[in-house]
């Protein structure tokens, strides 16, 4: 809510303290480019992920079991033969349900409070402020110290959830090196999982709650050798968070457009063996 106008001429850029300057900013770059992408990359993810978590077609490649991230794992009954990989423990799931009601909402979660994605939708959604030395359109600033901002601070917790995600991801990328016959096969369509898998545990790994677990609150680096070492790779990661934010969102993305393309027979998946 806004705040009345009289209190409104003391308060966030018009205090008494700051320049007094009429224009919003006197930026004359291109200020809004960045934003304007962030909010228009972000909003495409979204709209696909929505769409192709509701659809509950074309997720899995039988032949070569391949199941895409959106639906691991499959759990319930409503699950088509041979995509669960973890048995059918839940029963039959409404339309309205995801079958991957287990993982989305903490996958989702560990984007929305993932440091690099504040950063993201705070400039580009809430304006606040939308760049630098640009004026926002709020004039009251309560940080992360309620609601419903204050959950941002649960993202260690997310962090753990990822992790065991994670390794389910992997557990699937594994079990899709799988031929027509049976055995071992091995495609176009492996490539893509594990790349995405390895992608995926990078952005995981680079995470800055996994730098402050692998080497927060230590008063001595060196009596916690190991922890050191850990700690200086995953923070050399963690500089390139932001990178590794946007390529999995958008190796995501492919990851299922390509089993989606394979599944729905529009196209055959490129085999090298099996
Ligand atoms: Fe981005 Fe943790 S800070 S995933």
């Amino acid at each position: 809510m806004s705040a009345p106008a009289a209190e409104r001429e003391s308060l966030g850029v018009f205090s008494p303290r700051r320049a007094r300057l009429t224009a919003r900013t006197l930026r004359t770059d291109r200020w809004w480019l960045s934003p304007l992408l962030t909010v228009v990359g972000l909003a495409a993810f979204v709209v696909y992920a929505t769409v192709r978590s509701f659809v509950r077609s074309a997720y899995y490649v039988a032949d070569y079991h391949y199941l895409t991230p959106f639906y691991s794992p499959c759990l319930s009954e409503s699950c088509v033969p041979g995509s669960s990989h973890f048995g059918t423990p839940f029963p039959e799931l409404p339309m309205w349900i995801p079958l991957a009601f287990l993982s989305l909402p903490f996958l989702l979660g560990f984007r929305l409070t993932c440091y690099y994605y504040r950063k993201a939708y705070y400039r580009s959604v809430w304006l606040s402020p939308p760049a630098c030395a640009v004026a926002e359109p709020h004039t009251k600033y309560t940080g992360e110290t309620r609601l419903p901002l204050i959950i941002q601070n649960s993202h260690r917790y997310f962090f753990y959830v990822a992790v065991i995600i994670s390794v389910i991801n992997t557990y699937d990328a594994i079990v899709a090196f799988h031929g027509k016959g049976g055995g071992f096969g091995f495609g176009l369509g492996n490539v893509i999982l594990v790349v995405n898998v390895l992608l995926l545990w990078i952005y995981t790994v680079s995470c800055h709650s996994c730098r402050h677990v692998t080497g927060g609150r230590l008063k001595h680096f060196s009596k916690h050798p190991v922890r050191y070492w850990i700690w200086t790779r995953v923070s050399r990661l963690n500089t390139r968070h932001m990178q590794f934010a946007w390529i999995t969102l958008g190796t995501l993305m492919l990851t299922d457009f390509y089993i989606m393309l394979v599944a729905s027979d529009t196209i055959s998946d490129l085999r090298f063996v099996g």
